[in-house]
C-alpha cells in the first residue's frame, strides 16, 4: 500500500504535492518522492526516509513546475532506499510514473525488457512498467495507446499516476484494484490514493473503478475504459468528511479501516506471492522438521499453520512462542531444520532472538513478514511477505489473515513438490482461496448484527471462545482480541478441553462463542456447545450448518467454504465483534492501554 498525489493547475506543484503526501503518510512511510513538469522537461527527487526529512534534504520545495505527481511508499518489492523510491522511469528519462500495488508477474515481464536492451535501475516491480510502456511506445501509435497497450500485459492490483515529458500539460492515472479518486477543480485537478490528499483544496471528487483510467489537464478531466479505450460517463460527488474522518476514509477508528481492508489485501496477499511462494517451498521442500516461531497473533498464524501443514503435507510443525523457544527447544536445532519466523513488524525482541539462535545452529531461517525489510527479512535466509500495507491499529487484524494466506499459498506449494495431497485437490483450494476476498465482502456484511450482539452483550466480564481443530487457534485469536481492546477477560480453548476444567466456570449468561463450521469434527462440537448450554451459556454460534442455528442464542451465519480456510475468513466477525465492545466501552480500538504494536523489547 502505497500513497499517490497528482496536481495540474496554477499553483507551485511541488507545494500541493508536499502537503498531500503528508495527508497520505498513513499509508505508507519508509520512502518519498516527486516528478514534476517544466518546460517539456521531468524533474525528479526522491528517497528514504519520511516526507519531512526528505522535504528538507532533497529540497522537494525547490522543484520548479505546475504539474507533477508526488508518491509515499509502503515497500512491497525491493528494500526501502534511495533508487526503489518512486518515481521510477524508462530508459530515456521522458516517462517518469508512481504506483501502489503489486505487479504479480513483473519478474517475467522483467526478463523480457532485458532482453530488449532495457536497463533496470532498481528492484521494484514498478519500474517494469516505465520500461513496457516505452517499449510499446517503439511500436507507434499515441501515447495513450501505448500506455494501455502495456498496461492490458500486466496482472495484479495496481493504481498508477503516469507523467510524459512528451505532453508537458497531462497527467495520467490508472485504477485496477488499487485505490484512486479525482480531485475536480476550478482552473486546476488532483487526482490522489485518498480524498484526504486534496480535501483542503476540493470536495468534488470522482471516484474510479477498476480497469479505468482518467486524463488530466489544468482544465479538463476525462475517464476512459482500459480495455476499450472508449469514454466513462462519471460522476463528480461531493464530499463531506472532515479531514481527520478522511484520514480513515470515512472510518472512526483505523482498526475499523484495517478490518474492512482484509478483502483487498488478502487480494494482494495472492498476487504478491504468486511467482515466490513456489520458490521457496522448493528450497524447503527438503527439510523433514519445521520449527514455527512467533508472538502474539502471528503466533495464532503459527498455531493455523501446524493444521494446514498436517492436512497437506503430512508434516506436523513444532510451534512455539518465540520467547520459549530462545530459551528451551532451540538448543536441538541443527542444519537439517527449518524455522519459520512469522511477524507482521519484522522487529519483535522474541522472535529475532529466536532466528538468531536457529542461525547460529546452521537451520535455514524463513520469515513471513509484513514490512519489508525490517530486521527480520536482514536475518531470514528466506523472505515472504504479506502484502497488507501499514498497519496502525495496535491490535493485529488484516495483518493476521494475510500470515494466514500466505501460510496456506505456501502449503499448497509444498504439498504439490511432495506429493502429498491430490493436485486436483491442490488446485481446488488454490482457486477456493481466490474467491476468500469475495466470502469476507459477505461476512463483513454482518457488521450491523454484530454491533448489535456487542450491544447485548456490553455488562459482561469474561467470554468463552471454543473451537476444534483447525479453529482452535481462531478461538484463541477471537480471545486475544477482546482482551487487547476491550478489556474484557476472554479465553479461547478447544471445545473438547471444557469438560476438563472451564466448564466450572459456565453459568447463567455467560457469553460463549462457539466458532462452528461444518467439517469433520462439527458433530463433537455440536455435543460440546449443548454442554454448555446445559449451564446456561449464552451462545453465539459462528457457522453455516442450520443445526447451529438451533442450538443458539444469537446465530451468526457464515458462507460456506472449504474447512481449510475457516480461519481466514471466521476471523472477522471475531475481530468486528471487538471492535464494537471496545468502542462500546469507551476504549480507543487503535491504542488500547499498556500495549505497544512493536514489542522491541524482551
Ligand atoms: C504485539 C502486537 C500484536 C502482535 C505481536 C507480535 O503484541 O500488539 O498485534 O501480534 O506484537 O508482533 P509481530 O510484529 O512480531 O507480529
Amino acid at each position: 500500500m502505497c500513497g499517490i498525489i497528482g496536481y495540474v493547475g496554477d499553483r507551485k506543484a511541488c507545494e500541493v504535492i508536499v502537503r498531500g503526501l503528508k495527508r497520505l503518510e498513513y499509508r505508507g512511510y519508509d520512502s518519498a518522492g516527486i516528478v514534476t513538469g517544466d518546460n517539456g522537461r521531468l524533474y525528479i527527487k526522491k528517497g528514504a526516509g519520511r516526507v519531512d526529512e526528505l522535504r528538507e534534504k532533497l529540497g522537494f520545495l525547490q522543484m520548479p513546475g505546475k504539474i507533477g505527481i508526488g508518491h509515499t511508499r509502503w515497500a512491497t518489492h525491493g528494500v526501502p532506499d534511495d533508487t526503489n523510491a518512486h518515481p521510477h522511469t524508462d530508459c530515456t528519462g521522458r516517462i517518469a510514473l508512481v504506483h501502489n500495488g503489486i505487479i504479480e508477474n513483473f519478474s517475467s515481464l522483467r526478463e523480457w525488457l532485458v532482453e530488449r536492451g532495457h536497463t533496470f535501475r532498481s528492484n521494484t516491480d514498478t519500474e517494469v512498467i516505465a520500461h513496457l510502456i516505452e517499449e510499446e511506445l517503439k511500436s507507434g501509435g499515441s501515447f495513450e495507446e501505448a500506455m494501455r497497450r502495456a498496461l492490458l500485459r500486466l496482472r495484479g492490483s495496481f493504481a498508477l499516476g503516469i507523467i510524459y515529458a512528451g505532453e508537458p500539460d497531462r497527467l495520467y492515472f490508472v485504477r485496477n484494484e488499487s485505490p484512486l479518486v479525482l480531485g475536480i477543480g476550478r482552473g486546476e485537478n488532483f487526482a490522489a490514493s485518498d480524498v484526504p490528499a486534496f480535501l483542503e483544496y476540493t470536495k468534488r471528487a470522482v471516484f474510479l473503478d477498476d480497469g479505468e483510467y482518467a486524463i488530466l489537464t489544468k482544465d479538463s478531466w476525462i475517464v476512459k475504459n482500459l480495455y476499450t479505450g472508449e469514454v466513462v460517463e462519471k460522476e463528480v460527488q461531493e464530499i463531506e468528511w472532515d479531514l481527520e474522518m478522511a484520514e480513515k476514509s470515512g472510518y472512526e477508528h483505523f482498526t475499523l479501516k484495517e478490518i474492512y481492508e482484509q478483502p483487498r489485501a488478502v487480494r494482494d496477499a495472492i498476487h504478491g506471492n504468486a511467482e515466490v511462494v513456489r520458490k521457496v517451498a522448493e528450497e524447503i521442500a527438503g527439510y523433514d522438521r519445521i520449527f514455527i516461531v512467533a508472538m502474539g497473533t502471528s503466533y495464532h498464524a503459527g498455531l493455523v499453520a501446524k493444521y494446514l501443514f498436517q492436512r497437506l503435507t503430512r508434516r506436523v510443525p513444532i510451534v512455539e512462542e518465540a520467547s520459549e523457544f530462545r530459551y528451551e527447544f532451540g538448543e536441538i536445532l541443527n542444519e537439517r531444520d527449518l524455522v519459520l519466523a512469522i511477524t507482521q513488524s519484522g522487529e519483535t525482541a522474541d522472535t529475532l532472538a529466536a532466528m538468531r539462535l536457529a542461525k547460529e545452529r546452521g537451520a535455514k531461517v524463513l520469515a513471513i513478514v509484513n514490512v519489508v525489510g525490517s530486521m527480520a527479512t536482514r536475518v531470514a535466509d528466506l523472505t515472504l511477505y504479506t502484502h497488507a500495507g501499514p498497519e496502525i491499529g495496535v491490535a493485529a487484524t488484516k495483518t493476521y489473515t494475510t500470515q494466514l494466506t500466505v501460510l496456506t499459498m505456501l502449503a499448497i506449494e509444498l504439498a504439490r513438490i511432495l506429493g502429498t495431497t491430490d493436485g486436483e485437490e491442490l488446485r481446488r483450494l488454490e482457486e477456493n482461496l481466490k474467491a476468500v476476498p469475495e466470502l469476507m465482502e459477505k461476512v463483513l456484511g454482518h457488521d450491523g448484527a454484530l454491533r448489535e450482539l456487542a450491544e447485548g452483550l456490553l455488562g459482561r466480564e469474561d467470554f468463552f471462545y471454543i473451537a476444534r481443530g483447525i479453529n482452535v487457534p481462531t478461538a484463541l485469536e477471537g480471545a486475544l482480541k477482546l482482551k487487547e481492546i476491550s478489556y474484557v477477560h476472554a479465553e479461547g480453548l478447544s471445545a473438547g478441553e471444557l469438560k476438563h476444567g472451564p466448564l466450572a466456570l459456565l453459568e447463567n449468561g455467560v457469553p460463549v462463542v462457539a466458532i462452528a463450521p461444518g467439517g469433520r469434527t462439527f458433530d463433537k462440537m455440536v455435543a460440546n456447545i449443548e454442554e454448555a448450554r446445559a449451564r446456561g451459556a449464552h451462545v453465539i454460534g459462528l457457522g453455516e450448518e442450520p443445526e447451529l442455528r438451533d442450538i443458539s442464542d444469537v446465530f451468526i451465519e457464515m458462507p460456506g467454504m472449504d474447512e481449510l480456510l475457516t480461519p481466514i475468513v471466521y476471523a472477522l466477525p471475531l475481530q468486528l465483534l471487538a471492535y464494537h465492545l471496545s468502542v462500546l466501552r469507551g476504549n480507543d480500538p487503535d491504542r488500547p492501554r499498556n500495549l505497544a504494536k512493536s514489542v522491541t523489547v524482551e
